[in-house]
């Protein structure tokens, strides 16, 4: 009997290496841009986190201040800063989830399009480390332009032999959590309590929300439908334009990275009915990758869930968003095997 109760004590000695706090596994994340206008306050929420042991924050410049400043959160992850090429593989190896917001932001008059030429190198970059140094990790892509971003990961990872598509997400939350903001204004409902699933891309057209599933219901004429689907497609421009040349959404992006974030922790934890809407590829439309209601598990994707019923207003939005969402895809992919 001593024996069983030795090897028993044994176990539970085992189990609490396993899990440094109660029951929550070890989780390590790396924000990749984490001293810009999203990346810093993104690495403040996430030092929140509890469900985070480990913040690896990279960037190409600032990072030790920003990791300094984080690391003194009385909080539960510890927190290293990364900064220059060179410390990437560092930044990167264990990696749980890996949030990219890197990359330059629009001004105004600008497209996200026109962010093209130097994000589509940046990701490049820093997907082709992720392939090397934590190919299983699951991907949050901020970097604009997301539409073309996500299929420039996907050739990436590719290419290096590792693509998992259940594994690499487009951040569309901030299209969602906009949605949830205008609707609740209009429909004089608490907000906390607003559910809007928004669907195909993260640009303009694109964007495009489903106010008909929305929760709870609310009796909106046609007219003002219209003006909260243009609103929430135009919801990045209106930001662009209030900061006139200062950059874009960083605190609801980072906000809305963070919420999306922990969802993905929640599902590689075995939490239940973990609902998101992200972009993905897919195959719920003729398009490689489309932005829908997802369900997050323990391997990233474990559902990519039907688009549900359209108004007509909404079938037409989704004909009209086909064209640009496929060449955007398109511009991504060639550029990645060019
Ligand atoms: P920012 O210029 O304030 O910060 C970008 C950071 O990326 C900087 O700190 C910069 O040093 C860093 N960086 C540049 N090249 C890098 C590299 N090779 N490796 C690592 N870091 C690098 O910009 P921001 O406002 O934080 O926006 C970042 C990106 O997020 C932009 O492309 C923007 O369009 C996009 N964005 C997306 C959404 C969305 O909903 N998906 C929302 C807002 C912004
Ligand atoms: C947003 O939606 O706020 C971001 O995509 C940034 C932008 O350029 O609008």
């Amino acid at each position: 009997s001593m024996l069983v109760r030795s090897s028993a004590s044994a176990k539970q000695a085992v189990n609490r290496r396993s899990f440094s706090s109660g029951s929550v596994p070890e989780r390590k994340v790396a924000i990749l841009g984490a001293a810009g206008g999203i990346g810093q306050p993104l690495a403040l929420l996430m030092k929140l986190n509890p469900l985070v042991s480990s913040l690896s924050l990279y960037d190409i410049a600032n990072t030790p201040g920003v990791a300094a400043d984080v690391g003194h959160i009385n909080t539960r992850s510890d927190v290293t800063g990364y900064m220059g090429d060179d410390n990437l593989a560092k930044a990167l190896e264990g990696a749980d989830l890996v949030i990219i917001p890197a990359g330059v932001p629009r001004k105004p008059g600008m497209t996200r399009d026109d962010l093209f030429n130097i994000n589509a190198g940046i990701v490049k970059n820093l997907c082709t480390a992720i392939a090397k140094y934590c190919p299983h990790a699951l991907i949050n892509m901020i970097s604009n332009p997301v539409n073309s971003t996500v299929p420039i990961a996907a050739e990436i990872f590719k290419k290096a032999g590792m693509y998992d598509e259940k594994k690499l997400f487009g951040v569309t939350t901030l299209d969602v959590v906009r949605a949830k903001t205008f609707y609740a204004g209009k429909a004089n409902v608490p907000v906390a309590e607003v559910n809007v699933p928004v669907i195909g891309g993260h640009a303009g057209v694109t964007i495009l929300p489903l106010f008909s599933q929305a929760s709870p219901q609310a009796n909106l004429s046609s007219d003002v439908l219209t003006a909260l689907t243009k609103r929430t497609q135009d919801g990045g421009t209106e930001v662009v334009e209030a900061k006139a040349g200062k950059g874009s959404a960083t605190l609801s992006m980072a906000y809305a990275g963070a919420l999306f974030a922990d969802a993905c922790l929640k599902g590689l934890n075995g939490v239940p009915d973990v609902v998101e809407c992200s972009y993905v590829q897919s195959t719920i439309t003729e398009l490689p990758f489309f932005a829908s209601k997802v369900r997050l598990g323990k391997n990233g994707v474990e559902e990519v869930l039907d688009l549900g019923p359209l108004s007509d207003y909404e079938k037409e939005g989704l004909e009209a968003l086909k064209p640009e969402l496929k060449s955007s895809i398109e511009k991504g992919v060639k550029f990645a095997n060019q």
